[in-house]
């Protein structure tokens, strides 16, 4: 297993294009399943979720090109197998997603369920409300859900009890294809789902109100080709940009979406750094100020992401004085507080959904283990901060998401190296 060797100490600067976003790509690799024609994607990433999700993909019997530079074009027309099996699913839970598609397109699936993980239960009993809601038949047996319908899905009003990004998806790709409209309420409004809707207009399917909580879909008998450019990621950028604030260094990142990260540049400035923005860049400085704790509360879109919560709590761990972080999206998502102390930060957990976290001057190198995939690069940011040297194992998780990322780090002047195990 590869490893990370990181020396800290030294701050990042220069600048940085995000790639494209993991958490875009991966339902609309799914969406796929959904079209008689070809469906043409750009500004893929090169991540382990997306080699995943496109094995899934190649194992139903969809026909993949990739050209190496982020483009993607899958036909699905001669798709024969409807099984995701459990070695899939178990490694990538948004492979799940290939559950609502295959449904209303085929009339029936087999998805092994996606069980526990590493930052808490993760239930998928919102998806598959909804689809029984339109009309679905499913049962649950030997670890898989099955389910059918006679015919097509019907279109039906649906309220989700929790506001999920997944659920909201898989649910509105088996919608375009269902007989009537289905009105969605409680929907997820993240900008991933939004990105989906617009790729499935593509396809020509008839989604409104995607970006609000209530989302309309007008099932078509059957979608053709289409296609879409996945946007920057803006998890990565968040990333990134904690990097940057933690050393107090100084970045510009091109090529973003800075509309998107308006709740999290805003908590960067209370941090007290310096942030400017130009049409699609963002300069964040830190390189003379003194860091500010904050408290940090994750929320849904668009509050701080769940997905930045490990990154902000690293930040708070160098920042002077004392900050809470608080998790509402996930019940068991702190693993990163006990490795972070190992390299010397002031951190502990109140509850499990707090940390409170009291800020230190100086984090030293350590040995520590990446436990999920944001986790891991709250790892980075403290052993980016930290005297000496400090080695990530298992960063397998970081590769999951994050494409390239210590030859991203280096042009920023990190020294850092990917240690591979023989
Ligand atoms: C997606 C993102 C993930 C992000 C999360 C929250 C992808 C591939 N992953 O995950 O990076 O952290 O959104 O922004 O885009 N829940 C239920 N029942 C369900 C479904 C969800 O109770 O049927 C709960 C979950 O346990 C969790 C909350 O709802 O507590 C949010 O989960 P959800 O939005 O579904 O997350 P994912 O779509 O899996």
């Amino acid at each position: 297993m590869d490893s990370l060797r990181i020396r800290g100490g030294t701050p990042l600067e220069g600048e940085l294009r995000p790639g494209g976003s993991k958490n875009a790509t991966l339902p609309i690799l799914a969406a796929t399943l959904l079209s008689s024609g070809l469906v043409d994607i750009r500004n893929v990433p090169e991540v382990r979720d997306v080699t995943l999700m496109l094995e899934l993909l190649d194992t139903l019997g969809a026909e993949i090109e990739t050209n190496g530079n982020g483009r993607v074009s899958i036909n699905t027309s001669e798709v024969h197998k409807l099984v995701a099996p459990y070695d899939l699913v178990r490694k990538m839970r948004a492979s799940f997603l290939v559950l609502g598609p295959l449904l209303a397109r085929f009339g029936r699936v087999e998805v092994s369920l996606p069980g526990g993980c590493a930052i808490g239960s993760r239930p998928v009993d919102q998806h598959l409300k909804a689809l029984r809601k339109l009309g679905a038949t499913i049962d649950l047996a030997q670890g898989y859900v099955t389910a059918r319908c006679s015919d097509r899905l019907q279109g039906a009003d649906i309220e989700f009890d929790v506001v999920t990004v997944g659920g909201t998806q898989n649910v509105m790709m088996a919608a375009t294809l269902a007989d009537g409209t289905t009105r969605m309420k409680n929907a997820a409004k993240e900008p991933e789902v939004v990105e989906l809707a617009d790729c499935l207009r593509s396809m020509g399917a008839l989604i409104s109100g995607d970006g609000t909580d209530c989302i309309t879909v007008i099932g078509q008998q059957q979608l053709h080709s289409g296609g879409c450019t996945v946007s920057a990621d803006r998890i990565e950028v968040g990333t990134f940009l904690a990097a940057a604030a933690a050393t107090h260094g100084r970045i510009r990142i091109v090529d973003s979406d800075p509309l998107v990260l308006e709740t999290v540049l805003e908590t960067f400035r209370k941090f007290g750094t310096t942030i400017n923005i130009d049409g699609s860049t963002i300069e964040l400085s830190a390189s003379h100020c003194e860091l500010k704790a904050t408290d940090i509360v994750t929320d849904v879109y668009p509050g701080i992401p769940t997905d930045l919560q490990a990154q902000f709590l690293a930040l708070n761990c160098v920042s002077s004085g004392s900050s809470r972080v608080i998790e509402t999206v996930f019940e068991n998502r702190f693993m990163h507080v006990q490795e972070l102390v190992r390299l010397g930060a002031n951190a502990s957990l109140e509850s499990p959904t707090i940390a409170v976290i009291q800020g230190v001057h100086e984090l030293r190198g350590a040995t520590v283990m990446a436990t999920d995939l944001r986790a891991s690069s709250s790892l980075v940011i403290g052993a980016l901060v930290a005297e000496g040297i400090s080695e990530i194992n298992r960063i397998y998780h970081l590769d999951r998401g994050y494409e390239r990322i210590e030859e991203k780090l280096q042009l920023l002047g990190a020294d850092v190296e990917r240690v591979s195990a023989h």
